[in-house]
Order: C-alpha cells, then sequence, then structure tokens
C-alpha cells in the first residue's frame, strides 16, 4: 500500500480522520510505503527555502499522527532518483490528449494563463511512476485523485502489454484505488455543506493539525449551526452533525450515545466540548511535530533509512524497465 502528501499543504483534521489515522492503523498489516511529493510541489510553485521545511514538516507530522518508520517505509521523493527517471519513461508513453482529460490540470492550469508550466501537464504521469515503481496492490486516495489512478492503471497496462505480452510476467502491477469508505466525512465549520478543505480560504473553517489551542477553540466557537436550538443528528442539522461526528470518530463513540448526553443542553455546550476533544486529538499531534521539527538530525536519520530502502525496491523495477526498453546496462 501506498500514499503520499504533497509538503505545500499543511494536513486538516479531516486528512487526519480521512486518512493518515487509518493508515497508521494498517500499517502492522500491509507493507505501506509513505512519502512526502517535493518534485509534485515544483510543479505549480518554485523551489524554495520553505519547501525544505515544508517536506521536514510533513514527514514530522506523518510521524507524530502515528507513522513509525520502524513499521512502514517513510521517505522524501527527491531522494529516490528512480521516481524521475520512470516518470520521464511514462511520459514518453502517455499522450497529451488523455492527460488533457485530467481535471485536476485543468482546475490548476486556469491561474498559469498562457505560461502553464509543463510539469503541471506532466504532474499526474509522477504520480503514476511513484505507484508504479513500487508494484503497488492499493492506492488510498480521496476521490479527486481517483482519476489520477485510472491513468495509472492505463499506463500500466499499455506498458505491459508493449514490454512484457503474456506470458511473460507484467512490468507493473495494476493498483487499486482504495477510496476511504464514506461515514466520517469532515465539513467545513463555516459552511457544513462544503468538504472541509486546507485551501478553503476562510480561515475558520479549517481546523489544521498545527492549529493551537486557542485557534482551536476560536474556530469553533463560531462554527456554524443552525437556527434551532435542538442538538439532534440529522439532515437539515449539517453543522450540528459535523460537530457530532468529529466528536464521534475522535473519541470512538457512536452519535446516538453522544446526542443522548445532549438532551436538554445547548449548542453552547456542543462546541465546547467538541473544542476541547479536538484539542486533545491535535495537542499531541502538534507537540510532536514541533519536538521532531527541533531535531532535524533525528529526522535526517529517518529519511535515509527511508530512501534506501525504497531505492532498493525502485532499482529493481527501473532496472527491468530499462532492460526490456533496450538501454543499454551501465556496467
Ligand atoms: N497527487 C496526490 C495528492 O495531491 C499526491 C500524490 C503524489 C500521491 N504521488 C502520489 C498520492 C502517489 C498517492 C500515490 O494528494
Amino acid at each position: 500500500m501506498l500514499s503520499a502528501v504533497q509538503p505545500s499543504n499543511r494536513l486538516t483534521i479531516g486528512n487526519y480522520i480521512g486518512a493518515v489515522m487509518n493508515w497508521a492503523k494498517m500499517q502492522a498489516d500491509y507493507d505501506c510505503l509513505f512519502f512526502a511529493v517535493d518534485l509534485h510541489v515544483i510543479t505549480d510553485t518554485r523551489g524554495s527555502k520553505e519547501l525544505r521545511r515544508q517536506t521536514y514538516q510533513a514527514i514530522a507530522t506523518y510521524i507524530a499522527c502515528g507513522l513509525d518508520p520502524d513499521l512502514c517505509t517513510l521517505f522524501v521523493q527527491s531522494h529516490v532518483k528512480q521516481h524521475a527517471e520512470l516518470a520521464w519513461i511514462l511520459t514518453c508513453h502517455a499522450t497529451m490528449g488523455e492527460v488533457s482529460r485530467m481535471t485536476q490540470f485543468k482546475d490548476k492550469s486556469q491561474k498559469h494563463g498562457e505560461s502553464i508550466p509543463m510539469g503541471l501537464f506532466a504532474y499526474p504521469v509522477l504520480m503514476a511512476a511513484d505507484i508504479l515503481l513500487y508494484q503497488t496492490d492499493y492506492v488510498p486516495v480521496g476521490i479527486d485523485q481517483k482519476q489520477h489512478v485510472e491513468l495509472t492503471r492505463d499506463l500500466a497496462v499499455r506498458m505491459n502489454n508493449a514490454y512484457t505480452p503474456k506470458p511473460e510476467a507484467p512490468l507493473f502491477k495494476i493498483p487499486e484505488p482504495m477510496i476511504p469508505p464514506l461515514g466520517a466525512k469532515i465539513m467545513s465549520l463555516q459552511d457544513p455543506l462544503k468538504k472541509m478543505s486546507k485551501s478553503d480560504p476562510d480561515l475558520l473553517a479549517t481546523l489544521f493539525l498545527d492549529d493551537s489551542d486557542k485557534d482551536i477553540e476560536k474556530k469553533l466557537k463560531r462554527a456554524v449551526t443552525d437556527s434551532g436550538s435542538e442538538i439532534l443528528d440529522a439532515d437539515d442539522k449539517p453543522g450540528v452533525r459535523n460537530l457530532l461526528t468529529l466528536q464521534s470518530v475522535l473519541t470512538n463513540r457512536p452519535i446516538a450515545e453522544i446526542v443522548a448526553g445532549y438532551a436538554g443542553k445547548q449548542y453552547g455546550h456542543l462546541k465546547v466540548d467538541t473544542a476541547g476533544i479536538c484539542m486533545d486529538a491535535i495537542r499531541p499531534i502538534r507537540e510532536k511535530t514541533e519536538r521532531l521539527m527541533g531535531d532535524l538530525s533525528y529526522l535526517d536519520t529517518i529519511l535515509q533509512k527511508g530512501a534506501e530502502k525504497a531505492s532498493e525496491r525502485a532499482a529493481v523495477t527501473l532496472a527491468r524497465v530499462a532492460d526490456k526498453m533496450g538501454f543499454i546496462p551501465r556496467s
């Protein structure tokens, strides 16, 4: 199982609940690879000192959320050179037509006007390389990334047909997207009909994993509910439902039980309690991330080990690709 985070994205409590929290549980049962995709960041923004800090921060946050470098392979994409190499090879097999259909490209290219970076167009092909290098079975991603995993599958099939026709063992495993089962979808605190998003311009809408207790308190105090007063889990009370959902997933209690405890109480109580629960969930993550960020040499050791483990596997795939494509092996 393999997934990745773009280090320029601050992680939200929605990312934690919808993804990272589950990965932490799965790492004992699956062979897991997680990495920070710094090469993807530069498809949209220039490289910078800030990128270095963000990349450390992404790795530190992963660890603080429970990803254990002894149980999984944790690394930085640019440390494993095969990502860029396989991306180039796949670029030569992908077509302008199929890549043009990617909806994320259509969205992200808008702001670049006439000067769209080629890397932004190639973004999904680099992602395909990320996945195919490791003979990945499962790719847990949000629904917004499903189209990219489908492109990855198409490219894998095309390469397999071209270079390893049956009965040869295929060059690449065909990966499956693993879309998290619906249930615990966390909505914006300001517009509970919209998903909580890291890029919401309304700063009160989103809880981040590095928010202070004060931030959390303020955001929940101002969370949008409705003009009623009863605390119920109902379709016409999406704001109340969102707070109940947060409580339920973070404390592992059924919503009905939480609702029962609020008989006769007001929205104010619900908000204060939810703030406390979110603080208790975020605080240890924030504090551990800060501690790790204070010891970059420790993070460097982890990243070095991760890169070694990942490179070893990536090299096996790439050597076979190069061989099948007719490149002379370097002696
Ligand atoms: N594109 C993904 C996102 O924005 C990040 C990503 C890059 C990724 N490479 C990947 C996710 C490989 C899963 C597997 O979320």
